[in-house]
């Protein structure tokens, strides 16, 4: 695997990959890599010629200054679980190497309420660092496939939504979460969870599989009720728990006016804010 760390030399790179056809699949991350990520990676290995993967720790897209610092970074650790996945180049870019000249590459696109719902609702400004940054990773990295993870529900609606706006020649997988055996979903914040934080944590998977499994049997506000009150513990607090529509992210108050319904929730255990989902009914 080659570590790439200059944005000039990976941008010689794959005009010549493009010259010679290849495809790239492409998995843009913050490092602090877990078996969720390398499952964004299997695919993206089985179906392009070439599979490249950024660590890139955004500073923009962090509304606590005290997050950024906190966020775990080892390159070293990653580095070795990507080439052991089989990853032919890993782009770990530097601040200047992705924003030159302190210039900030805003995205200018109206994506209306889905950027304000959910993580937008309580992470203002997040959506704005997120879309940057995924809109520069793409113009530098010129994929075919991007790979991403449905853990981040609205984060991959509103990529999909910025790729359509904005007509970007890449195609969009989303891959199913990875969950540790006791429900947990996997995420670079379980490294600063105690373990007995991460067995209690799967209270989320639970909760949200039993409302997949029993969903017809209780209205979104009583399971909404329910969901907070399953959530709100001396060791968890929930801080939010919703009902959205799949595509639009909209609010959803009775199921029967929707095809696709997606919960999700933010749950803070032990200082750790964690986020899940799932997606509790699809009519195809
Ligand atoms: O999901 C993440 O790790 C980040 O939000 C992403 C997509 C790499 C952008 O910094």
């Amino acid at each position: 695997m080659e570590i790439i760390k200059n944005t000039q030399l990976l941008e010689q790179k794959i005009k010549d990959y493009k010259k010679a056809n290849k495809t790239i699949g492409f998995t843009p991350t913050m490092g602090a890599l877990h078996d969720g990520h390398i499952s964004l990676v299997e695919p993206s290995l089985a179906e392009n010629d070439l599979t490249i993967v950024s660590i890139f720790v955004n500073p923009t897209q962090f509304n606590e200054k005290s997050d950024l610092e906190k966020y775990p970074r080892n390159l070293d650790a990653d580095a070795d679980l990507l080439s052991k996945a089989g990853v032919d180049i890993l782009y770990a870019p530097s601040v200047e190497g992705i924003y030159p000249d302190g210039s900030d590459y805003e995205v200018d696109i109206d994506l209306g309420n889905m950027v304000k719902v959910l993580e937008g609702e309580h992470r203002p400004g997040h959506f704005d660092g997120v879309l940057q940054v995924v809109k520069r990773l793409l113009d530098i990295v010129k994929p075919d496939h991007l790979y991403m993870g449905q853990k981040d529900f609205q984060q991959f609606s509103l990529i999909q939504a910025m790729i359509q706006k904005l007509q970007l020649p890449v195609n969009l997988r989303v891959c199913p979460i990875k969950r540790a055996a006791n429900g947990l979903a996997l995420s670079s914040r379980n490294q600063r969870l105690s373990k007995e934080a991460t067995l209690l944590g799967s209270i989320i998977y639970m909760t949200l599989d039993h409302i997949k499994n029993n969903f017809h049997q209780k209205t979104v506000s009583e399971w909404k009720k329910w969901a907070i009150d399953q959530l709100d513990n001396d060791w968890s607090e929930p801080e939010y728990f919703e009902f959205s529509d799949g595509y639009s992210l909209e609010d959803v108050e009775l199921q029967e006016n929707h095809q696709y319904i997606v919960a999700s929730t933010a749950v803070w255990i032990e200082k750790v804010r964690l986020i899940d989902n799932m997606i509790i009914k699809k009519v195809d």
